[in-house]
């Protein structure tokens, strides 16, 4: 089984979690990808969804393919969001974003009864913190945020790398107009205070640490779909 279609397993065994009338908060990647096809398939045969997207990207596929959207304003509380993850270990913390959607993504998920987790088996990891943490930074005083960062990460034990997302000859640019700080701790044995370390800097939007907020992970390997229950 290639990668793809470890993704489509994985997106395959979350799809049986969604029951007709549901409010659905959907993923961006890869992986959030197969799923909104597999999704699309069902809407065309008749199971009725409203689906609020966390990305432009995944916005665009969900009306080429027929999937029925709304906002988060016209649905502010939804059942259940399906997401992609960049690293999930055994508690089901994540580390998301490498997208550049985690704010919407937060904002979904956390919005939602439930969030299930679609990821292949090279996701899953004992301590998050290989995969760089993206993190959300407003562009006005990005060097003094970084500043604060950087002063929270070595509190904490913790150093590494921190660039600029690029893109093209210039710097990414969130959804929501933007910067993404990805920094490379290598290992975070602490992700709770991280987390709330980052939270309390004014010019962070929003970090990729996504801690109590998923409640199944569906993981798929070469030899099927298991999964990780926090
Ligand atoms: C998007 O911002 C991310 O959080 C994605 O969910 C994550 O990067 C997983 O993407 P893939 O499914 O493409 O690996």
């Amino acid at each position: 089984m290639d990668a793809r279609q470890m993704k489509i397993k994985a997106a395959e065994a979350a799809l049986a979690h969604v029951e007709d009338g549901m409010r659905l908060g959907i993923g961006t990647g890869s992986t959030a990808e197969e799923f909104v096809r597999l999704l699309a398939e069902k809407v065309a045969g008749g199971l009725r969804v409203e689906g609020v997207p966390t990305s432009e990207r995944t916005a665009r596929l969900c009306v080429e393919l027929g999937v029925p959207l709304k906002s988060l304003d016209e649905l502010p509380h939804l059942d259940l969001t399906i997401d992609g993850a960049d690293e999930v270990d055994a508690n089901l913390a994540l580390i998301k974003g490498g997208g550049g959607a985690l704010l919407r993504e937060k904002i979904v998920a956390c919005a939602s009864d439930r969030m299930i987790v679609i990821a292949d088996e090279s996701k899953v990891v004992e301590t998050l913190g290989a995969f760089p943490l993206p993190i959300e930074i407003n562009p006005f005083g990005q060097a003094a945020t970084r500043l604060a960062v950087e002063k929270v990460a070595a509190r904490l034990g913790l150093s590494g790398s921190m660039d600029l997302r690029a893109s093209g000859d210039g710097l990414f640019m969130t959804d929501g107009g933007h910067l993404i700080l990805d920094a490379s701790f290598g290992r975070i044995p602490d992700a709770e205070a991280l987390s709330s370390e980052l939270n309390s800097i004014p010019g962070v939007v929003e970090h990729g640490l996504f801690i109590n907020i998923a409640s199944l992970a569906v993981i798929a390997g070469p030899a099927g779909a298991r999964t990780l229950q926090a």
